[in-house]
Order: C-alpha cells, then sequence, then structure tokens
C-alpha cells in the first residue's frame, strides 16, 4: 500500500527531475532514470521532504563542535551535473569519496548489478549513516568504508576503478587517484586551485589527466592527508582579504601598507554582458597565466565604503609583487549601455605596472580565448617525468596547467 507521504513525495521527485531536464542539467536518459528511482527524501531524514527535493543548496548532516558544517548531502542540480560529467555505464567499478549515502544510490543505478559502488568516508559517523540510509532503502551493494580517500584502498579492483568521483573539495590530486584510475577511466573532482574553485572532470590524456567538462560549485574542505587550509592576507583587517594559494611569496606587512596607500584605475576596452556568463572561464584563464595569482574578496561593507572597487561577490582575480598589488574590477561601460567594461585597480610603488599586466592579460583572453570555451586545465602526477612548459600551478602530488 503507498503511504500519503511515499505519494507526496514520488509528485516530489517528478517534479524535481522535469525541472532539471527542463533546465539542461540532466542530458541523458539514464541519469534522468536514476534520478527518477531513487528516493532522495530517505536520504536526507534530517530535513522534510519538500526540502530534500526543492532546496536548490546542500542539505547539512553534521557539523562540528563550533558550528561550522562538515558533512552534507549534495544539492539535486551538482548531483546530476557530476553524474553527467562522469559518463557512466552499466558494469562500471566506481569509487565515491565522501559519503552522504543519496549520491552513492545515483550511482549504483547507473552502473547497474553488474556493477559495484564503493564509497569512503573519513567519518565514522557519516559512514555509519550512509551505512544505515542505503540499507533502509535497498541498496545493501553498495559497499561503505571509513578512511582517507587520499589514500590508496585496499580493496580496489584489479587495474583500478573506472571512475573516482570525489564529493569534496581538494586542493590536490593525490597518488592514488592517479595510480588507481583505470587506463579509459575518468575523475571528476572538485578541485581548489589559487584561490578558485572548480569541480572537474578529467580523462586520461597520455600519462596525465585533462578536463573536458568545468562546473562552477563549492564543496565542504576535505580532511585528513590531503586538508590544506589557504593562506589569508588580510589588507584591511577582515574586510579585504587576498587569497594566496600553493605556497605563493606573499609579504602580508607589505601588501597591507600598500593596499591603505593611493590607488590607480586601467580600463582595458573589453566589453561583456552580465548574460555571457564569461567571468568564471576568465578566472580559470587568468588563474593559469598569471603568477603570481590570488584572489581578492571584500565584504559589503567595505565596498560600500569604497575601499575596494567593483568586485563581484565570488572575488576578483589579483596579481602582486613585493610591495604592490593589483586586482580585476568592472565599471558600467561609458558609450556602451548594457555592457560593462573590465580593468584593473593598482595600490603601491608598482601600480601602474601590475595594473598593466591585469590588463594586457585581458586583452589576450579577449583575441585568443574568449570564444573557446572552458578552459583546460591539464593534471602531471609530480612524480611522473613530464614537465610542462609556461605557467605551472605547484601542488604537493600534482603540477596544473591551463590553456
Ligand atoms: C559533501 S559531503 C559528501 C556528499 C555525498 N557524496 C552526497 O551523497 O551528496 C563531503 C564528505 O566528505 C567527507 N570527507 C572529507 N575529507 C575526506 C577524506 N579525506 N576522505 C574521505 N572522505 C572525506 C566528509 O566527512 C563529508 O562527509
Amino acid at each position: 500500500m503507498t503511504t500519503d507521504v511515499e505519494a507526496s513525495s514520488a509528485d516530489l521527485r517528478e517534479r524535481m527531475v522535469r525541472g532539471l531536464v527542463a533546465r539542461g542539467t540532466i542530458e541523458s536518459p539514464d541519469v534522468e532514470a536514476a534520478f527518477r528511482t531513487v528516493p532522495r527524501h530517505r536520504f536526507v531524514p534530517e530535513v522534510m521532504a519538500a526540502d530534500a527535493y526543492e532546496a536548490p543548496e546542500a542539505v547539512f548532516t553534521k557539523h562540528a563542535t563550533d558550528g561550522r558544517p562538515v558533512s552534507s548531502v549534495s544539492a539535486p542540480w551538482l548531483h546530476a551535473r557530476m553524474l553527467e560529467a562522469a559518463r557512466l555505464a552499466r558494469g562500471m567499478r566506481v569509487l565515491e569519496i565522501g559519503s552522504g549515502g543519496c549520491n552513492a544510490a545515483l550511482l549504483a543505478e547507473m552502473v547497474g548489478p553488474g556493477g559495484s559502488v564503493t564509497s569512503v568516508d573519513i567519518d565514522p559517523d557519516i559512514t555509519g549513516r550512509a551505512r544505515r540510509l542505503l540499507d533502509e532503502t535497498g541498496y545493501t551493494r553498495v559497499r561503505v568504508h571509513t578512511g582517507d580517500g587520499a589514500k590508496p584502498l585496499a580493496d580496489a579492483p584489479p587495474g583500478g576503478w573506472d571512475r573516482i568521483i570525489v564529493t569534496t573539495g581538494s586542493a590536490d590530486l593525490p597518488d592514488a587517484w592517479f595510480s588507481q584510475l583505470a587506463d579509459g577511466g575518468r575523475l571528476v573532482v572538485p578541485l581548489r586551485f589559487r584561490g578558485l574553485a572548480r569541480t572537474f572532470a578529467f580523462a586520461w590524456e597520455g600519462a596525465h589527466l585533462r578536463s573536458y567538462t568545468t562546473i562552477v560549485s563549492g564543496f565542504l574542505a576535505m580532511q585528513g592527508q590531503s586538508a590544506h587550509a589557504p593562506r589569508v592576507v588580510q589588507l584591511a583587517d577582515a574586510e579585504v582579504r587576498l587569497t594566496v594559494d600553493e605556497g605563493q611569496p606573499a609579504d602580508d606587512l607589505a601588501l597591507r601598507t600598500a593596499f591603505s596607500a593611493s590607488r590607480c584605475e586601467k580600463w582595458s576596452g573589453v566589453h561583456l554582458t552580465g548574460s555571457e556568463g564569461l567571468l568564471p572561464r576568465l578566472d580559470v584563464w587568468l588563474a593559469g597565466t598569471l603568477a603570481p595569482y590570488g584572489r581578492l574578496r571584500a565584504t559589503q561593507g567595505a565596498a560600500e565604503r569604497g575601499l575596494v572597487g567593483w568586485v563581484l561577490g565570488t572575488g576578483a582575480a589579483a596579481v602582486w609583487n613585493d610591495e604592490s598589488l593589483a586586482y580585476l574590477a568592472l565599471r558600467n561601460a561609458p558609450a556602451k549601455p548594457g555592457y560593462f567594461e573590465l580593468g584593473a585597480i593598482g595600490h603601491g610603488l608598482d601600480r601602474e605596472d601590475l595594473a598593466v599586466t591585469l590588463t594586457d592579460a585581458l586583452a589576450r583572453w579577449d583575441a585568443t580565448a574568449r570564444g573557446c570555451g572552458e578552459p583546460v586545465v591539464r593534471a602531471y602526477p609530480r612524480r611522473g617525468t613530464e614537465h610542462p612548459g609556461g605557467v605551472t600551478i605547484e601542488k604537493p602530488s600534482t603540477r596544473l596547467t591551463v590553456s
């Protein structure tokens, strides 16, 4: 007998699936079928079924004692985008890192009874929760392990995993993900680099990985062996901050002093409309072109008091040297209604030069990369023998390039 709760959750699920298909988030019939089958609300009993299906963001399922969220079940749109990017097929052997239960169930639907899904989480509370919910919903064949997903898994299949799906924000690609990924395998991973966060789907290109899909997304940071907190330089207390990753040198006091001095503005003649959605791509392209590169972020209050130019909430590309810095800014394009113009604001002794470094890069992007789709990220294991030229982003286990 179908209860009212099940009937209404089935309606909610159907509405969610239709919405995801209508918006183009779900593209393939297999992903659509998996979403129609998995009872998402049973994996987030912490919230009402309507929130499970309709909330546009993740549902947090565990908080640390200081209130920080440490685990969640990701939003439906993000599950869908990552499943599409993974290009799964029946019979595949899949490793999921970070266990909410829901995504593992979707993966199990996609690979079918002939495939296998193993989910690893570092937190025993989370694996206990995932195991219980997967059993209650009938996904008993999903294996759940407690452990650090950055380390090799003892019971990886011979030849490696066909897919590794990481669902926690990583600052590196540990060796295990290269060595345990099968020939022809694909890795989907939320990666932080130079203050940016993107989820990439990678496939092998010889001995390194090449991205073929980029998703703008935020994830809870990875814990354990690969945990890495970004360095933050406070330019104006906590109100204006510069995020510096990968050990790039930055003198806190000198940059703070530079920021408190007068500024210059340079405008590039490069225009955008709000609807083009090009800024996230530009940010990744600049991160692979400029060195050093970081992200300047400012509070609303700092913006209102004129401490910074017009920067978006997600932050602005920034460059610096020993005693000066410059960051990317926007303005309404003079004499071009409906358009924004990109430019740079510089502070410190070398403010003019650094601002020109940014505006020159903007002009190069406009001329050579703007129409080329998502920038391509390549990931080279540092233990390998390949050494790419140009600007490289140095991680403990991997070296990234962007083109
Ligand atoms: C966003 S949640 C996972 C979402 C889940 N896959 C779902 O169904 O939506 C991220 C999880 O990653 C886990 N995690 C963090 N660092 C980890 C690590 N080094 N190895 C394995 N799991 C880790 C956290 O404990 C947390 O439960």
